[in-house]
Formats: structure tokens, sequence, C-alpha cells
């Protein structure tokens, strides 16, 4: 598959095949997904993967995530979308695995000793983190496309994070996203595309 077909036919799976996932198969999609640029090479991010019995309880502490996203869906989609919407909420779509993306957590704190370019250079760093983890998320459902397999990236479980964190002790950290992964149970048709955001100068 050449990159230009990848990236346009990629979509945002809310539905899996109950088909065994290998862990070999995880380990080349995440290897592929670290080759992501990142700010000055930090390489300032960590994956946990979640599989197996150990979902359930991601599961259910990520259902509790729906009551904060309703609203937000009831603003812009319609109904068919939003049942499809939480049911990857509910039980990630049955995907048999979901990737956590964390990086540093940067502790914004008052602090009498920082100037103004002091308080600057910390949301540099943690926008910069987060702009290099979102090039691993892309590479990593990118490399996932690539090999017959779905993905979904989701930060609507985000309104859990101290619930998930603490599941999986990593209450240092920031937690950036989740993504399912699995075989796809569905083939979406594209969103369309919004036109008219290139502006040329020169
Ligand atoms: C930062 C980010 C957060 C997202 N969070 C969610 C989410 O919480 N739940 C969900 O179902 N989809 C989520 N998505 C998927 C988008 O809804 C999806 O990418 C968009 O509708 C375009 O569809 P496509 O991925 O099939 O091209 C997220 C995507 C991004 C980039």
């Amino acid at each position: 598959m050449d990159l230009d077909t990848a990236i346009k036919e990629r979509r945002s799976i809310r539905k899996y095949l109950p088909k065994e996932l290998s862990k070999e198969l995880l380990q080349d999609v995440l290897e592929v997904a670290l080759w992501a640029p990142s700010g000055m090479n930090r390489q300032d991010w960590e994956l946990v993967v979640v599989r197996g019995g150990q979902l359930e309880r991601l599961k259910e502490i990520v259902s509790k995530s729906k009551e904060f996203i309703l609203p937000h869906l009831k603003e812009l989609f319609s109904e068919k979308i939003i049942k499809i919407s939480l049911q990857v909420f509910k039980d990630f779509g049955g995907a048999p695995a979901v990737i956590l993306v964390y990086m540093p957590k940067e502790i914004i704190h008052y602090d009498r000793s920082l100037d103004e370019r002091g308080r600057f250079h910390l949301e540099f760093k943690r926008h910069s983190r987060l702009l290099s983890a979102s090039a691993l998320i892309q590479n990593l459902l990118l490399a996932a496309h690539a090999r017959g397999l779905g993905t979904c990236w989701m930060t609507g479980p985000l309104y859990m994070t101290e619930e998930i964190n603490e599941f999986l002790g990593r209450n240092d950290k920031e937690l950036v996203s989740l993504i399912t992964i699995g075989y796809p149970d569905q083939s979406p048709p594209a969103p369309p595309r919004k036109e008219s955001v290139v502006h040329w100068v020169g």
C-alpha cells in the first residue's frame, strides 16, 4: 500500500471482529510508530498496551466518560452517529487491545521565581510533547492500517484520566490519548474534508 492511499483510506474504526491480535503484530506496529519525529528528539513518550482480561476494568472506567461526552456529541451529530460513537466508549467496539499514550507531566504551579519566559518555557515543553505524541499516534494509525488493522484515536476517555491512571499506576504521567486497535468489522465512509483551508502566500 502506498503512503497516499494509506493516508486517505484510513478510517476511525469503532467496531472490531472478535479475532485475536498477536503480540508480534502489535509490536511491529509500535516499532514503526516510534519512528515519529519529536521536539529536540526527546522522544518524551511512553506507550501502555492493555489486552485480555485487563481490558475489562479499563472498559468499566472509560464507559463512565459517556455522560461527559454526550452533550458535546449532541451539539454536532445525528442520533445515528451518536449511537455508534457511544458504543466505542462502552466496550471499545470489541477491540482486542487498547494503546495508551503518555508523556511526562508538567506540574504548572504558581512559582514566584518564574518570569514570563520561564512560564512560556513550561508551556512550550508541554506543547512540544503533545505535538510529538500526535506524530507518533498518526504513524501508529497508518502502520496499523497498512497491515489490515483498524484503529480509533480517542481523547473522550480523558474525562476519566484520574481513574485510568490509578488503575495503571501511572499518576506521575500525563495521559494524551487512547487508541483502540484490532481487525475491523466495518468499513465506514470517509467523512468529508473541509476545503479552503490552505492559504498561499507567494
Ligand atoms: C485528537 C482526536 C481525538 C479523537 N477522539 C475521539 C473519541 O474520543 N471518540 C471517537 O469515537 N473518535 C475520536 N476521534 C476520531 C475522529 O472522530 C475522526 O478522526 C474524525 O471523525 C474523522 O474520521 P476518520 O478518522 O475516519 O477520517 C478523535 C480523533 C482525534 C484526531
